[in-house]
């Protein structure tokens, strides 16, 4: 049984020469949040984009910016993601000395809130905090670069995030990120996943067929 889920497709995989285009194309072939992966190259060994690119990005789409923010420390750079246009900003407990400041720092600038377990994090460090986030970020790769394997044993913690949700009838989203493709995508979903962050399946596969791609992703 297929059910409907989001796609968020990752623009670490796209030409970074055409952001702009690139964010459009996605626009067009039907993506449902756009995953902007920033990086700090101290929270993780990779260095991306800051927030002018999202401000020269957001007057392009009216699309979701989902914003993944792999930096700390980051709380001083909440204001600046929420200014650039971020609709949803998810960060990393790692990165703050304190979680539920951070998640206020976020809903202070009227924004969606998400926080994000690293594979070999236990749900411990985020479950006091799921009924105060609207967003689960699900790791299923180490953070810091795109096209890596996805690691199944992320599966676990997910069901027991997804019964959680569910027995507190929370309309928190759980979101997967890292190694997703046609075949894995199942497995996620029947975990409980609603939201499917990719990268270099819907990039790279298919001939580089956008729509082609979240499509499969999303019907899988
Ligand atoms: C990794 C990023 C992911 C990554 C996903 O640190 O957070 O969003 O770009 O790319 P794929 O789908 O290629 O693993
Ligand atoms: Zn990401």
């Amino acid at each position: 049984m297929s059910s409907i889920i989001k796609i968020s497709p990752s623009i670490l995989s796209a030409d970074f020469s055409k952001l702009g285009e690139e964010v459009i194309a996605l626009e067009k072939a039907g993506a449902d949040y756009i995953h902007i992966d920033v990086m700090d190259g101290h929270f993780v060994p990779n260095l991306t984009i800051g927030p002018e690119v999202i401000k020269k990005l957001r007057p392009l789409t009216k699309k979701i910016f989902d914003v993944h923010l792999m930096i700390s420390p980051v709380d001083n750079f909440i204001k600046d993601f929420s200014e650039a246009g971020a609709d949803i900003i998810t960060f990393h407990p790692e990165a703050t000395s304190n979680t539920l400041n951070t998640i206020n720092l976020i809903k202070n600038e009227k924004k969606k809130v998400g926080i994000s377990l690293k594979p070999k994090s236990k749900i411990e460090l985020i479950k006091d905090y799921i009924e105060h986030v609207d967003l689960i970020l699900i790791m299923s790769v180490e953070p810091g670069f795109g096209g890596q394997k996805f690691m199944p044993e992320v599966l676990e913690k997910t069901k027991l995030i997804r019964e959680i949700i569910n027995k507190k009838k929370l309309k928190t989203e759980i979101e997967i990120d890292g190694g997703i493709n046609f075949e894995n995508c199942k497995q996620a979903k029947e975990a409980g996943v609603n939201v499917v962050v990719s990268g270099s399946t819907i990039f790279k596969e298919n001939q580089g067929n956008l729509k082609k791609n979240i499509e499969i992703l999303r019907t899988s």
